[in-house]
């Protein structure tokens, strides 16, 4: 595990050399690569329920919607903690903390529900031993590309972004944390084949919250009442939790600078057109054509 020459591409101001370690090819957080035995060695339980996402898929917002589903609609049994505790990341724990997010969640009664961002091939292997649920959210290339441009800036544990043009030359190249979106959205898509991932799409969630809020509920075994439902929707709709502090990560300013656009930013589709010049936008749909074609796999970028 060394550090990746190729990291220097990040962008000019950015102290990358101390923050991000390669693991075969794919760029974490020292703070990953730390614990990164103890991680592999995690003993998943066969009812852990594991919620994945490629960063700024919306992981968080499906973290607040599972929570709801599971303690029946009530915003008040959500409020007894903010989500990076009530579902806990396996894969990272906060700089200087002990015990590491590993012991905390060994500790935790079943069932757990946990989040990582983990791509299939480095995910603790006793998640497949012991058939594990996982919901999987993917988030169209172009949103999730420019929500990391401003997170990089947002987080001080990874570099900062450098300009538009490097960033996206770097996430084309897959030299951003947690490696390359166009191998991870494949890799968690053709795992759906052989193990029990509901696959569900940022987009979709926007387009319809209650159909897709329904379809997770079912893969939980979970029945819901219309209004349960509607209070699920509506406590998880992005204005409330933009305000949210137990979920919205104002209660991290070490880690999280609060000067930059907000953790709940804009929660669009389609805010890619702000940023992407034509020329941009036709290039990573010809990437996505042509990586996906046969596949099954499709994005929508817009609504
Ligand atoms: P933007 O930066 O485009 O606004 P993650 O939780 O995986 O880090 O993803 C963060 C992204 O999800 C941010 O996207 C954030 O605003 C968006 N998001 C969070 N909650 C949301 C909600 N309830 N509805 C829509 N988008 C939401």
């Amino acid at each position: 595990m060394d550090c990746l020459p190729g990291v220097e591409n990040l962008g000019p101001n950015s102290t990358k050399d101390s923050l991000l370690t390669d693991v075969e090819g794919i760029l974490y957080p020292k703070e990953t690569t730390r614990y990164w035995e103890e991680i592999q060695n995690f003993k998943a339980r066969p009812d852990d329920l594991l919620i994945c996402s490629y960063p700024k898929a919306g992981s968080t917002w499906m973290q607040e919607i599972v929570d709801m589903i599971q303690h029946g609609g009530d915003p008040e049994k959500c409020a007894r903690a903010p989500i990076y505790q009530r579902i806990p990341f396996i894969g990272f724990s906060l700089p200087f903390s002990i015990p590491t997010s590993i012991e905390k969640i060994e500790a935790i009664p079943s069932p757990r529900t946990l989040k990582t961002h983990f791509p299939v091939q480095h995910l603790p292997p006793s998640f497949w031993e012991q058939n594990c649920k996982i919901i999987y959210v993917a988030r169209n290339a172009k949103d999730n590309m420019v929500s990391y441009f401003y997170f990089h800036n947002m987080i001080n544990i990874i570099p900062d972004s450098g300009s538009w043009d490097e960033f996206m030359e770097n996430f084309i190249a897959g030299k951003v944390c947690w490696g390359s979106w166009f191998d991870y959205v494949q890799g968690w898509w053709k795992a759906k084949d052989h193990h029990p991932i509901l696959y569900l799409f940022y987009e979709d969630i926007k387009e319809d919250p209650a159909r897709e809020i329904q379809k997770i509920a079912q893969f939980l075994e979970i029945d819901l009442s219309a209004s349960v439902l509607n209070r699920i929707v509506l406590h998880t709709k992005f204005e409330n939790m933009k305000t949210n502090p137990l979920v919205n990560h104002s209660d991290l300013p070490f880690l999280f600078d609060q000067t930059t656009p907000p953790f709940m930013r804009k929660g669009k589709v389609g805010d890619w057109k702000e940023h992407f010049t034509v020329a941009q936008s036709e290039r990573l749909d010809n990437i996505c054509a042509q990586l996906f074609a046969g596949s099954g796999l499709t994005f929508r970028t817009q609504l």
